[in-house]
């Protein structure tokens, strides 16, 4: 077991607090990274970062708010050039699947002169739990941008096997993992799916990108709203539904199916109404 600590970026969020926890549980040291942490990690004060990364074998990178936001790739860049200086071996940097901007980011890090380990990521069901569309759940309607398409949406909790994996591994240095769930589903399916395990009416509404843009310009403000707007329309437009091999070629194992995911949220209340 290595003493140096592994660097988790974005600790507290849905993939993060995840990859902590396991690592922590496996007995590997680690250094948290967010605003919050004993030694802060902030993407907008850079001189955060040569503490956060010194002494560290390896760091997983989830950018935020998304690798498709301006300035992403420069940021991407001076971390990668932090780590080589502060001899970081690894890093493992989560992305999209194949979007410009983070097909970008994952070539500079593949550039980087550091180990790697690149993780593609589809649409997470946690963002119908943990994420921007918990509150929406609760009240019954789901609105996006999705028209009818499928979608292989994939459990967080796989991500984070991939990511713990890459991070304690070398034998997953320079792959590129695509994680998908098992099964496409449809937004309209995923809401009835979970409508059916939290026991509560959940709807999915179809809407315009425009009506989209201006939900989120209210949530958000404009940078936001434009920014996940196009996510949006560069995302899901149906181009994405097919399923991927990369837990089974990572884990060696099928991944979680959105069933389970269903069952452990309801179980959990996290879809029940406060009264
Ligand atoms: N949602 C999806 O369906 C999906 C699909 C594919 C890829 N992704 C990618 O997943 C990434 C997000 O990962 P996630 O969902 O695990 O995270 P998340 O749940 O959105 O959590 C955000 C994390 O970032 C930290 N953070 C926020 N502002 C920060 C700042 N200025 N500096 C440093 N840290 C900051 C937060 O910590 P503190 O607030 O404590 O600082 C928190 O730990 C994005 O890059 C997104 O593109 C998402």
């Amino acid at each position: 077991m290595q003493d140096q600590p592994i660097l988790v970026i974005g600790s507290t969020g849905k993939t993060g607090s995840r990859i902590v926890k396991s690592l922590n549980e496996k007995g590997f040291s680690v250094r948290e990274g967010s605003r919050s942490a004993a030694i802060p990690f902030d993407w907008d004060q850079p001189e955060t970062w040569a503490p956060a990364l010194s002494g560290v074998s390896a760091a997983y990178v989830s950018y935020f708010p998304d690798l498709a936001f301006p300035g992403a790739a420069d940021k991407i860049k001076a971390l990668s050039e932090v780590a080589a200086q502060c001899g970081v071996r690894k890093l493992v940097l989560l992305s999209g699947r194949g979007e410009a901007h983070a097909v970008a980011c994952e070539e500079i890090v593949r550039n980087s002169g550091l180990a790697f380990t690149l993780v593609r990521a589809a649409w997470f069901a946690q963002n119908f739990s943990e994420g921007y569309l918990l509150p929406p759940v609760l009240d019954g309607m789901v609105a996006l941008p999705a028209g009818d398409i499928k979608e292989p949406i994939v459990d967080v909790d796989d991500i984070a096997d991939v990511a713990v994996a890459a991070l304690t591994d070398a034998r997953h240095d320079g792959e590129l993992y695509e994680i998908t769930g098992p099964r496409l589903l449809s937004f309209a399916e995923a809401a009835a799916e979970i409508s059916a395990a939290a026991g509560i009416p959940v709807h999915y509404q179809p809407i315009t990108l425009e009506q989209f843009h201006e939900g989120m310009l209210e949530i958000g403000g404009p940078l936001i709203a434009d920014v996940f707007t196009e996510i949006c329309r560069e995302t899901l437009d149906g181009h994405n539904a097919y399923l991927t091999d990369g837990v089974q070629r990572a884990l060696g194992r099928e991944p979680r199916d959105f069933a389970d995911f269903c069952q452990t949220v309801a179980a959990s209340g996290v879809w029940r109404k406060a009264a």
